[in-house]
């Protein structure tokens, strides 16, 4: 999963190439490139690491070229150095390529009988070679494309530049996405719009197995079966504003802080506070005829999913069933025909969950996707679009995202609850009312964000940390430990609190500090009862807790960080924030790159 441009432009290419790929960056980070035609020839700049040290490289040596390919790269194949770095050589083409070929080590072994000599560990390489060689035999590029895509096997985007061919870029996908950007007497190509905003806003976007052939004036697409196609022209929104950090240390401040906002904006869309109702979209399905539903979803996005069932099982009394995407098509779950399915994805390009989204519509289901990102290939995909309204999320670290999807599926819950019957008027204008508190609640929860700072550097050298969390709490102990992994590397695990004694437990001493997030609800006595059975065997108890339940127990803990008391329902919502700050000031205190954490990438487009 990587960042791919193309430019046939009529002005000097290098810098334009790293203004695309630092839109890209959220595909990954550890190295990138760019290869141009400098008269006529190939030629390539790469580097490890950042995109910076690319653009040092180019100002030591500047190219006058108009034409070239980019890259911005997570290692797939091969270590994340600058041989492996992308654009790849073979002869006259040059290549940049996301995804992965699964079937790369038979093709490279063909290769290597043929006695080709390849000079990285990548797959990347082998389709390359497999262009020259096809060339080498005299096809056309355009064939040589066609009759390499013929023998690769695995999910992928190429851009791909011929040297001595100044006005000539093709392009292809499969699985992974790719879009054509239509400029005055130029053309662009790139893993999505917002790399191409810059310099256009006309975009036509590749259907998968499409191909596209570009000159500076023209472009020409071929479908899976290699006939001559055609794909609609569409006027992008995506802003050619690139988003700052508006003050803020680093982007995952920035965004949390953003959440009062945010939500407030996407509360608007989904509910009409006068009225005290809900109002989704039409649905592809009747709500109210549903048996079940289920709902597939990676990582952060996963756990709001979760949520949404407690919220969805609790108040609209149907059964649902939540998948990590990377696993569910594996265990060939049985769907209902005419049945709905959920999918959440802040990008809307993560490969496992629009595999799942593919998975539940092959088998006739409809697909409602929670997204943030409106232009992406899960929300084409899916029959109904119900939109985050987060803005860009730039920090690695899901924030805001989350809580505006928690505010969706919330919606949706009580939409829900009240097309099956189990809510009256007067519960769903109390829920509406409750949600309507919410800014309010979370620029209070903000407020607590010295205090957690102090909490966080109390605990930031513990080796592990374990999150605790019973009921719809329990995702936020899930979350809260994911946050905490990924941004400061702390070994951390969520654990719904009545299981820690079936084996967590053992890991117990003064030195793991365990987070209990225990609202003040009906549960609120069983949790302080297993806080009080760690506590007994020394952990650093820190209590996330409401007003009312910091008055009740917090002497008992090592540390107690409050919120606002609120409805029990927006818990989910209002709770997110402390375990976010937690995570991110002991990342800040330990210095990690916080908006860029190591291996991580924002957007996950392989499998
Ligand atoms: O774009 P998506 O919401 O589909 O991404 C899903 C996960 O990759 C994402 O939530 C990831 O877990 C975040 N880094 C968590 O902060």
């Amino acid at each position: 999963m990587c960042g791919i441009v193309g430019i046939l432009g009529q002005e000097p290419v290098a810098m334009r190439l790293v203004e695309a790929l630092r839109r890209l960056e959220y595909r990954g980070y550890d190295s990138a490139g760019i290869a141009v035609l400098e008269d006529g020839r190939l030629e390539r700049v790469r580097a490890p690491g950042k995109l910076n040290n690319l653009v040092e490289r180019l100002l030591a040596s500047p190219l006058a070229a108009t034409c070239g390919i980019g890259h911005t790269r997570w290692a797939t194949h091969g270590a994340p150095n600058e041989t492996n770095a992308h654009p790849h050589f073979a002869g006259p083409v040059a290549i940049v390529h996301n995804g992965i070929i699964e079937n790369f080590k038979s093709l490279r072994e063909g290769l290597l009988k043929d006695g080709v000599k390849t000079a990285t560990d990548t797959d990347t390489e082998v389709v390359a070679h497999l262009i020259a060689q096809r060339l080498k035999a005299g096809d056309a590029p355009r064939q040589a494309v066609q009759n390499t895509l013929d023998k690769l096997e695995g999910a992928f985007a190429f851009v791909i530049l011929f040297e001595g061919e100044e006005d000539l870029l093709i392009g292809a996908r499969r699985g992974s996405p790719l879009a054509v950007g239509h400029g005055d007497g130029e053309m662009f190509l790139g893993s999505d719009a917002i790399a191409l905003a810059p310099f256009t806003n006309r975009v036509t976007y590749l259907e998968d197995g499409d191909m596209a052939v570009l000159t500076r004036s023209s472009l020409e697409l071929y479908d899976s079966q290699g006939r001559h196609t055609l794909r609609p022209l569409q006027f992008t929104q995506a802003s050619a504003l690139l988003v700052d950090k508006g003050g803020h240390r680093h982007f995952m401040a920035k965004e949390i802080a953003e959440q009062p906002d945010v939500v407030g904006h996407t509360m608007a869309e989904y509910l009409d506070f006068n009225a005290g109702r809900v109002r989704l979209p039409d649905m592809p399905v009747d709500l109210a005829g549903l048996s079940r539903i289920n709902i597939t979803a990676c990582g952060t996005a996963y756990y709001a999913g979760l949520a949404a069932k407690y919220w969805i099982e609790q108040i609209a009394r149907l059964p649902v069933e939540v998948d990590v995407a990377s696993e569910f098509r594996y265990r060939e779950a049985p769907l209902e025909e005419g049945g709905l399915s959920l999918v959440i994805s802040q990008s809307g390009e993560t490969a496992d969950t629009l595999a799942a989204l593919r998975y539940c519509k092959a088998r006739g289901q409809k697909v409602a996707a929670v997204v943030n990102v409106p232009e992406s290939t899960i929300a084409r995909e899916s029959d109904v679009v119900l939109r985050t309204f987060a803005g860009p999320e730039i920090g690695v670290a899901s924030t805001k995202a989350y809580t505006c999807q928690l505010t969706v599926l919330a919606a949706f819950s009580i939409a829900l609850a009240r097309a099956r019957g189990k809510l009256d008027d007067e519960g769903e204008a109390r829920l509406v009312t409750a949600m309507n508190g919410l800014p309010r609640n979370l620029v209070r929860a903000l407020r607590e964000d010295g205090h957690i700072e102090e909490v966080a550097q109390k605990i930031a050298h513990s080796r592990d940390i374990l999150y605790l969390g019973r009921g719809i709490n329990y995702p936020t102990a899930l979350e809260g430990a994911l946050k905490l992994k990924e941004i400061s590397y702390i070994h951390a695990e969520g654990y719904a609190a009545g299981e820690l004694k079936h084996g967590p437990i053992a890991l117990i001493d003064e030195d793991v500090p365990v987070v209990v997030i225990a609202p003040s609800d009906t549960l609120f006595d069983k949790t302080v009862s297993n806080m009080e059975e760690v506590a007994a065997r020394g952990a650093r108890i820190v209590l996330i807790t409401d007003e009312e339940g910091a008055a009740h127990h917090g002497r008992n803990a090592f540390e107690t960080i409050s919120v606002p008391l609120a409805d029990p329902f927006l818990a989910p919502i209002l709770f997110a924030i402390p375990v976010q700050l937690l995570a991110y000031h002991a990342a800040v205190f330990l210095g990690t790159d916080v908006d860029q954490p190591r291996n991580l990438a924002k957007s996950v487009t392989v499998e």
